[in-house]
């Protein structure tokens, strides 16, 4: 809902449970007014006339209020916006009018020829922002151009949440009290990055269930920066967008423009677990594609056979991947070109003639024919100096003119700028996807920009934002002309995890970490901000081979895959008889409590971390409890898990034991899990009765 003051100056958008407020002074200021729980019109009048605090002349009585500071004049806080043109660098605003469509707000300003709006949109009680740019006078630089600037009350003893980590240790969640100064984190490197998560939540005294929670979720793949400030009054201000540094973004001729990545922020007061669901539901309802179909288990076959793989060895592993209950079936890098070893064929996407004599086609089929969909690993952006690809055309790739050309993986990255690039690539997938039944792309991106150069264009900076407009459009033109095909964001695990890509691909592959006891930790991390519904889990062989050489069971591995969207990339070809079918029996139970994993809402009932931890998620009058005890010291009794969200004048029957519990007793005592010894884990399906 959108409602405006009868003067035009202070707008009001309200959700559910929340209200957003801004009101534009008659010098032309657009300020703050209020982010939190739901207010009234005349409330956010009220706070529009309440005087701005004053100050020496070294503080600036507009810093730490504004809705989105430009740089120059009386400001001293990092711009969110920066613009540069022959003659002068900074903005000078003045407003010129305010549109409504639907449930949008435009508030739109013009600095000479340059038209600056800002937009609104409130969806539940999430704040979509984003800005765009117009240019219709002199040709100009955009230094920096932030989607939105978010502003926090006035609250003593901030904390900061983010979700940080590497390759093989994505989404880690660190929580730390904010100081004075500004704490940024971003990438550099041309994708979301392993390092963050474009999130950050900001609260005082939440728990998991109970108190205020603020959080700000970017939607771009490509470099980007947060910036939290806490200022000299204490103010917090969080301000974000596409780009890492102020280098430059884009140049605007005449006639041209720039729409920045939304900027998403939710106020929550349930705890970070009622932010978490608020957020989930939102993916769920606004962002992911084709939320409410659930995805299916999959089988990948990276780890069970790496690059060594053949048409028949395939067949082997789908026969028995469709006995264990695989609804699709993924074929994994190695199946294309020269491509043997990561160090020949990427950017030839055309099956490799030794191992798929006659394609894709007949693995395709017989996977069909056993029941199951199939699925094909590519990597677009990048190209092996050894490939056709790049024998044809090595100024295809970023690069500077007399420069080393610097391989990791030995791949270069292609200039996705480039329409040519952007051509081949369309050309090539499309026919892929045409030549044989695929239903799946796991679409893969290994390695970070280094050398983002484009010898000939007047302007290469616009290389690092054009990349992602070229792979969105790439993801978009596909989903368009093949709507049955499945995309999964890949980057070297999690590294391409982010609203942007979501809003164009089914799920992501959470990280290469497939070890289930850390991938405990990496799932409690990943929910702060995104849905199980999208959370790329598989069960892999033991001890880790990828990671760690630690063993577990196969029950262990199981649940802890099922809290996500669960797969199976192990060597099937190696698993007894028995492990096969216990596979089968998990699966099954896995396909039972599908709904309420990727669709339910998610309670944390215990952190990772030690000794036992669990999940919950509530479909309808149905619950399941994922538990995990990592180690039992001097034979404690475990804690008994006190469950969320059930009616507490019910009863619910245990679906595992038959056994009756009141809600009451499960609320206020807990539900004991049974579980003994180093990583246990079980499994808990209750039903209201
Ligand atoms: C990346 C992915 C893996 C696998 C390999 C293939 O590392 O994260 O899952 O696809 O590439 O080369």
């Amino acid at each position: 809902m959108l409602e405006i003051s009868d003067n035009g100056r202070t707008w009001l958008l309200t959700g559910p449970t929340s209200s957003y407020a801004i009101h534009l002074t008659d010098g032309e200021e657009l300020l703050h007014l209020h982010w939190g729980p739901r207010i009234a019109l005349a409330d956010a009048e009220a706070l529009a006339v309440r005087p701005l605090p004053e100050y020496w002349p070294f503080e600036s009585p507009l810093d730490g209020h504004e809705e989105y500071p430009v740089e120059g004049g009386p400001r001293f806080v990092r711009p969110a916006l920066s613009v540069r043109t022959d003659e002068r660098r900074g903005t000078e605003w003045s407003f010129e009018r305010y549109e409504t469509e639907d449930d949008e707000l435009r508030l739109r300003f013009g600095d000479g020829g340059l038209h600056i709006t800002l937009h609104y949109r409130m969806r539940d009680d999430v704040v979509e922002r984003w800005v765009t740019l117009d240019n219709q006078g002199a040709a100009l630089e955009l230094l920096r151009a932030d989607s939105a600037t978010w502003t926090l009350p006035d609250r003593e003893d901030w904390r900061l949440s983010q979700l940080h980590g590497r390759w093989g240790a994505e989404s880690r969640l660190a929580r730390s009290p904010l100081t004075h100064g500004e704490k940024v984190i971003g990438s550099r490197r041309g994708h979301t990055g392993h390092q963050h998560l474009p999130w950050v939540a900001l609260d005082t005294d939440a728990t998991e269930e109970h108190g205020e929670v603020y959080g700000c979720a970017l939607g771009w793949s490509g470099s980007w920066r947060i910036a939290v400030a806490q200022l000299p009054d204490a103010r917090v201000q969080v301000t974000g967008g596409a780009g890492y540094d102020d280098s430059g973004l884009l140049r605007l001729a005449a006639g041209e423009s720039f729409t920045t990545p939304v900027f998403a922020g939710l106020w929550s007061d349930g705890g970070f677990g009622g932010a978490s669901r608020a957020w989930h539901a939102y993916q769920r309802a606004y962002v992911i594609p084709d939320a409410d179909r659930d995805r299916p288990v999959l089988f990948n076959s990276w780890e069970a056979t790496e690059f060594d793989i053949s048409e028949e060895q395939q067949s082997v592993l789908a026969r028995r991947a469709a006995a264990i209950g695989v609804e699709l079936f993924v074929v994994d890098d190695g199946w294309f070109g020269t491509r043997t070893s990561d160090r020949a064929g990427l950017g030839d996407w055309t099956p490799n003639p030794d191992r798929f004599p006659s394609g894709l086609k007949p693995l395709a089929e017989y996977v069909h024919a056993l029941g199951m969909q199939f699925g094909i690993w590519v990597e677009p952006e990048m190209v092996n100096p050894d490939s056709e690809l790049y024998r044809a055309h090595p100024d295809w790739v970023q690069h500077q003119t007399g420069r080393k050309r610097t391989e990791f993986r030995n791949q270069l990255v292609l200039n996705l700028a480039r329409d040519d690039v952007q051509e081949y690539l369309w050309e090539r997938l499309d026919g892929l996807l045409s030549s044989a039944p695929i239903d799946y792309v796991k679409w893969d991106f290994n390695r970070c920009f280094t050398d983002a150069g484009w010898p000939g264009e007047p302007y290469p900076q616009r290389l690092w934002v054009d990349h992602v407009h070229a792979l969105y459009g790439l993801l978009d033109r596909l989903r368009a002309a093949h709507p049955g095909v499945a995309f999964e964001s890949c980057s070297g695990g999690g590294g391409r995890i982010d609203l942007g890509v979501l809003s164009r691909t089914d799920q992501v592959w959470t990280s290469d970490n497939t070890d289930p006891l850390d991938r405990l930790a990496i799932q409690h991390g990943f929910s702060q901000i995104h849905p199980a519904r999208v959370m790329a889990a598989w069960v892999t062989d033991s001890p880790n081979a990828m990671l760690n050489h630690r063993a577990s069971s196969l029950r262990f591995r199981f649940v802890s895959a099922m809290a996500g969207v669960l797969g199976v990339g192990g060597d099937l070809s190696l698993w007894s008889e028995d492990e096969l079918a216990e596979a089968r029996k998990w699966v099954t139970l896995y396909r039972d409590i599908r709904p309420m994993v990727q669709r339910g809402d998610l309670y944390r009932l215990r952190p990772p971390g030690g000794g036992l931890s669990a999940v919950q998620y509530v479909l309808g009058d149905e619950t399941v409890v994922l538990a995990w005890l990592q180690a039992q010291s001097y034979g404690e009794p475990l804690p008994a898990l006190r469950l969320r969200a059930l009616d507490p004048t019910a009863s619910y029957e245990c679906l595992e034991t038959g056994e009756i519990h009141r809600g009451a007793v499960l609320v206020h005592h807990g539900l004991r899990t049974g579980l003994r010894g180093d990583l246990d884990a079980t499994v808990i399906r209750l039903r209201r009765i």
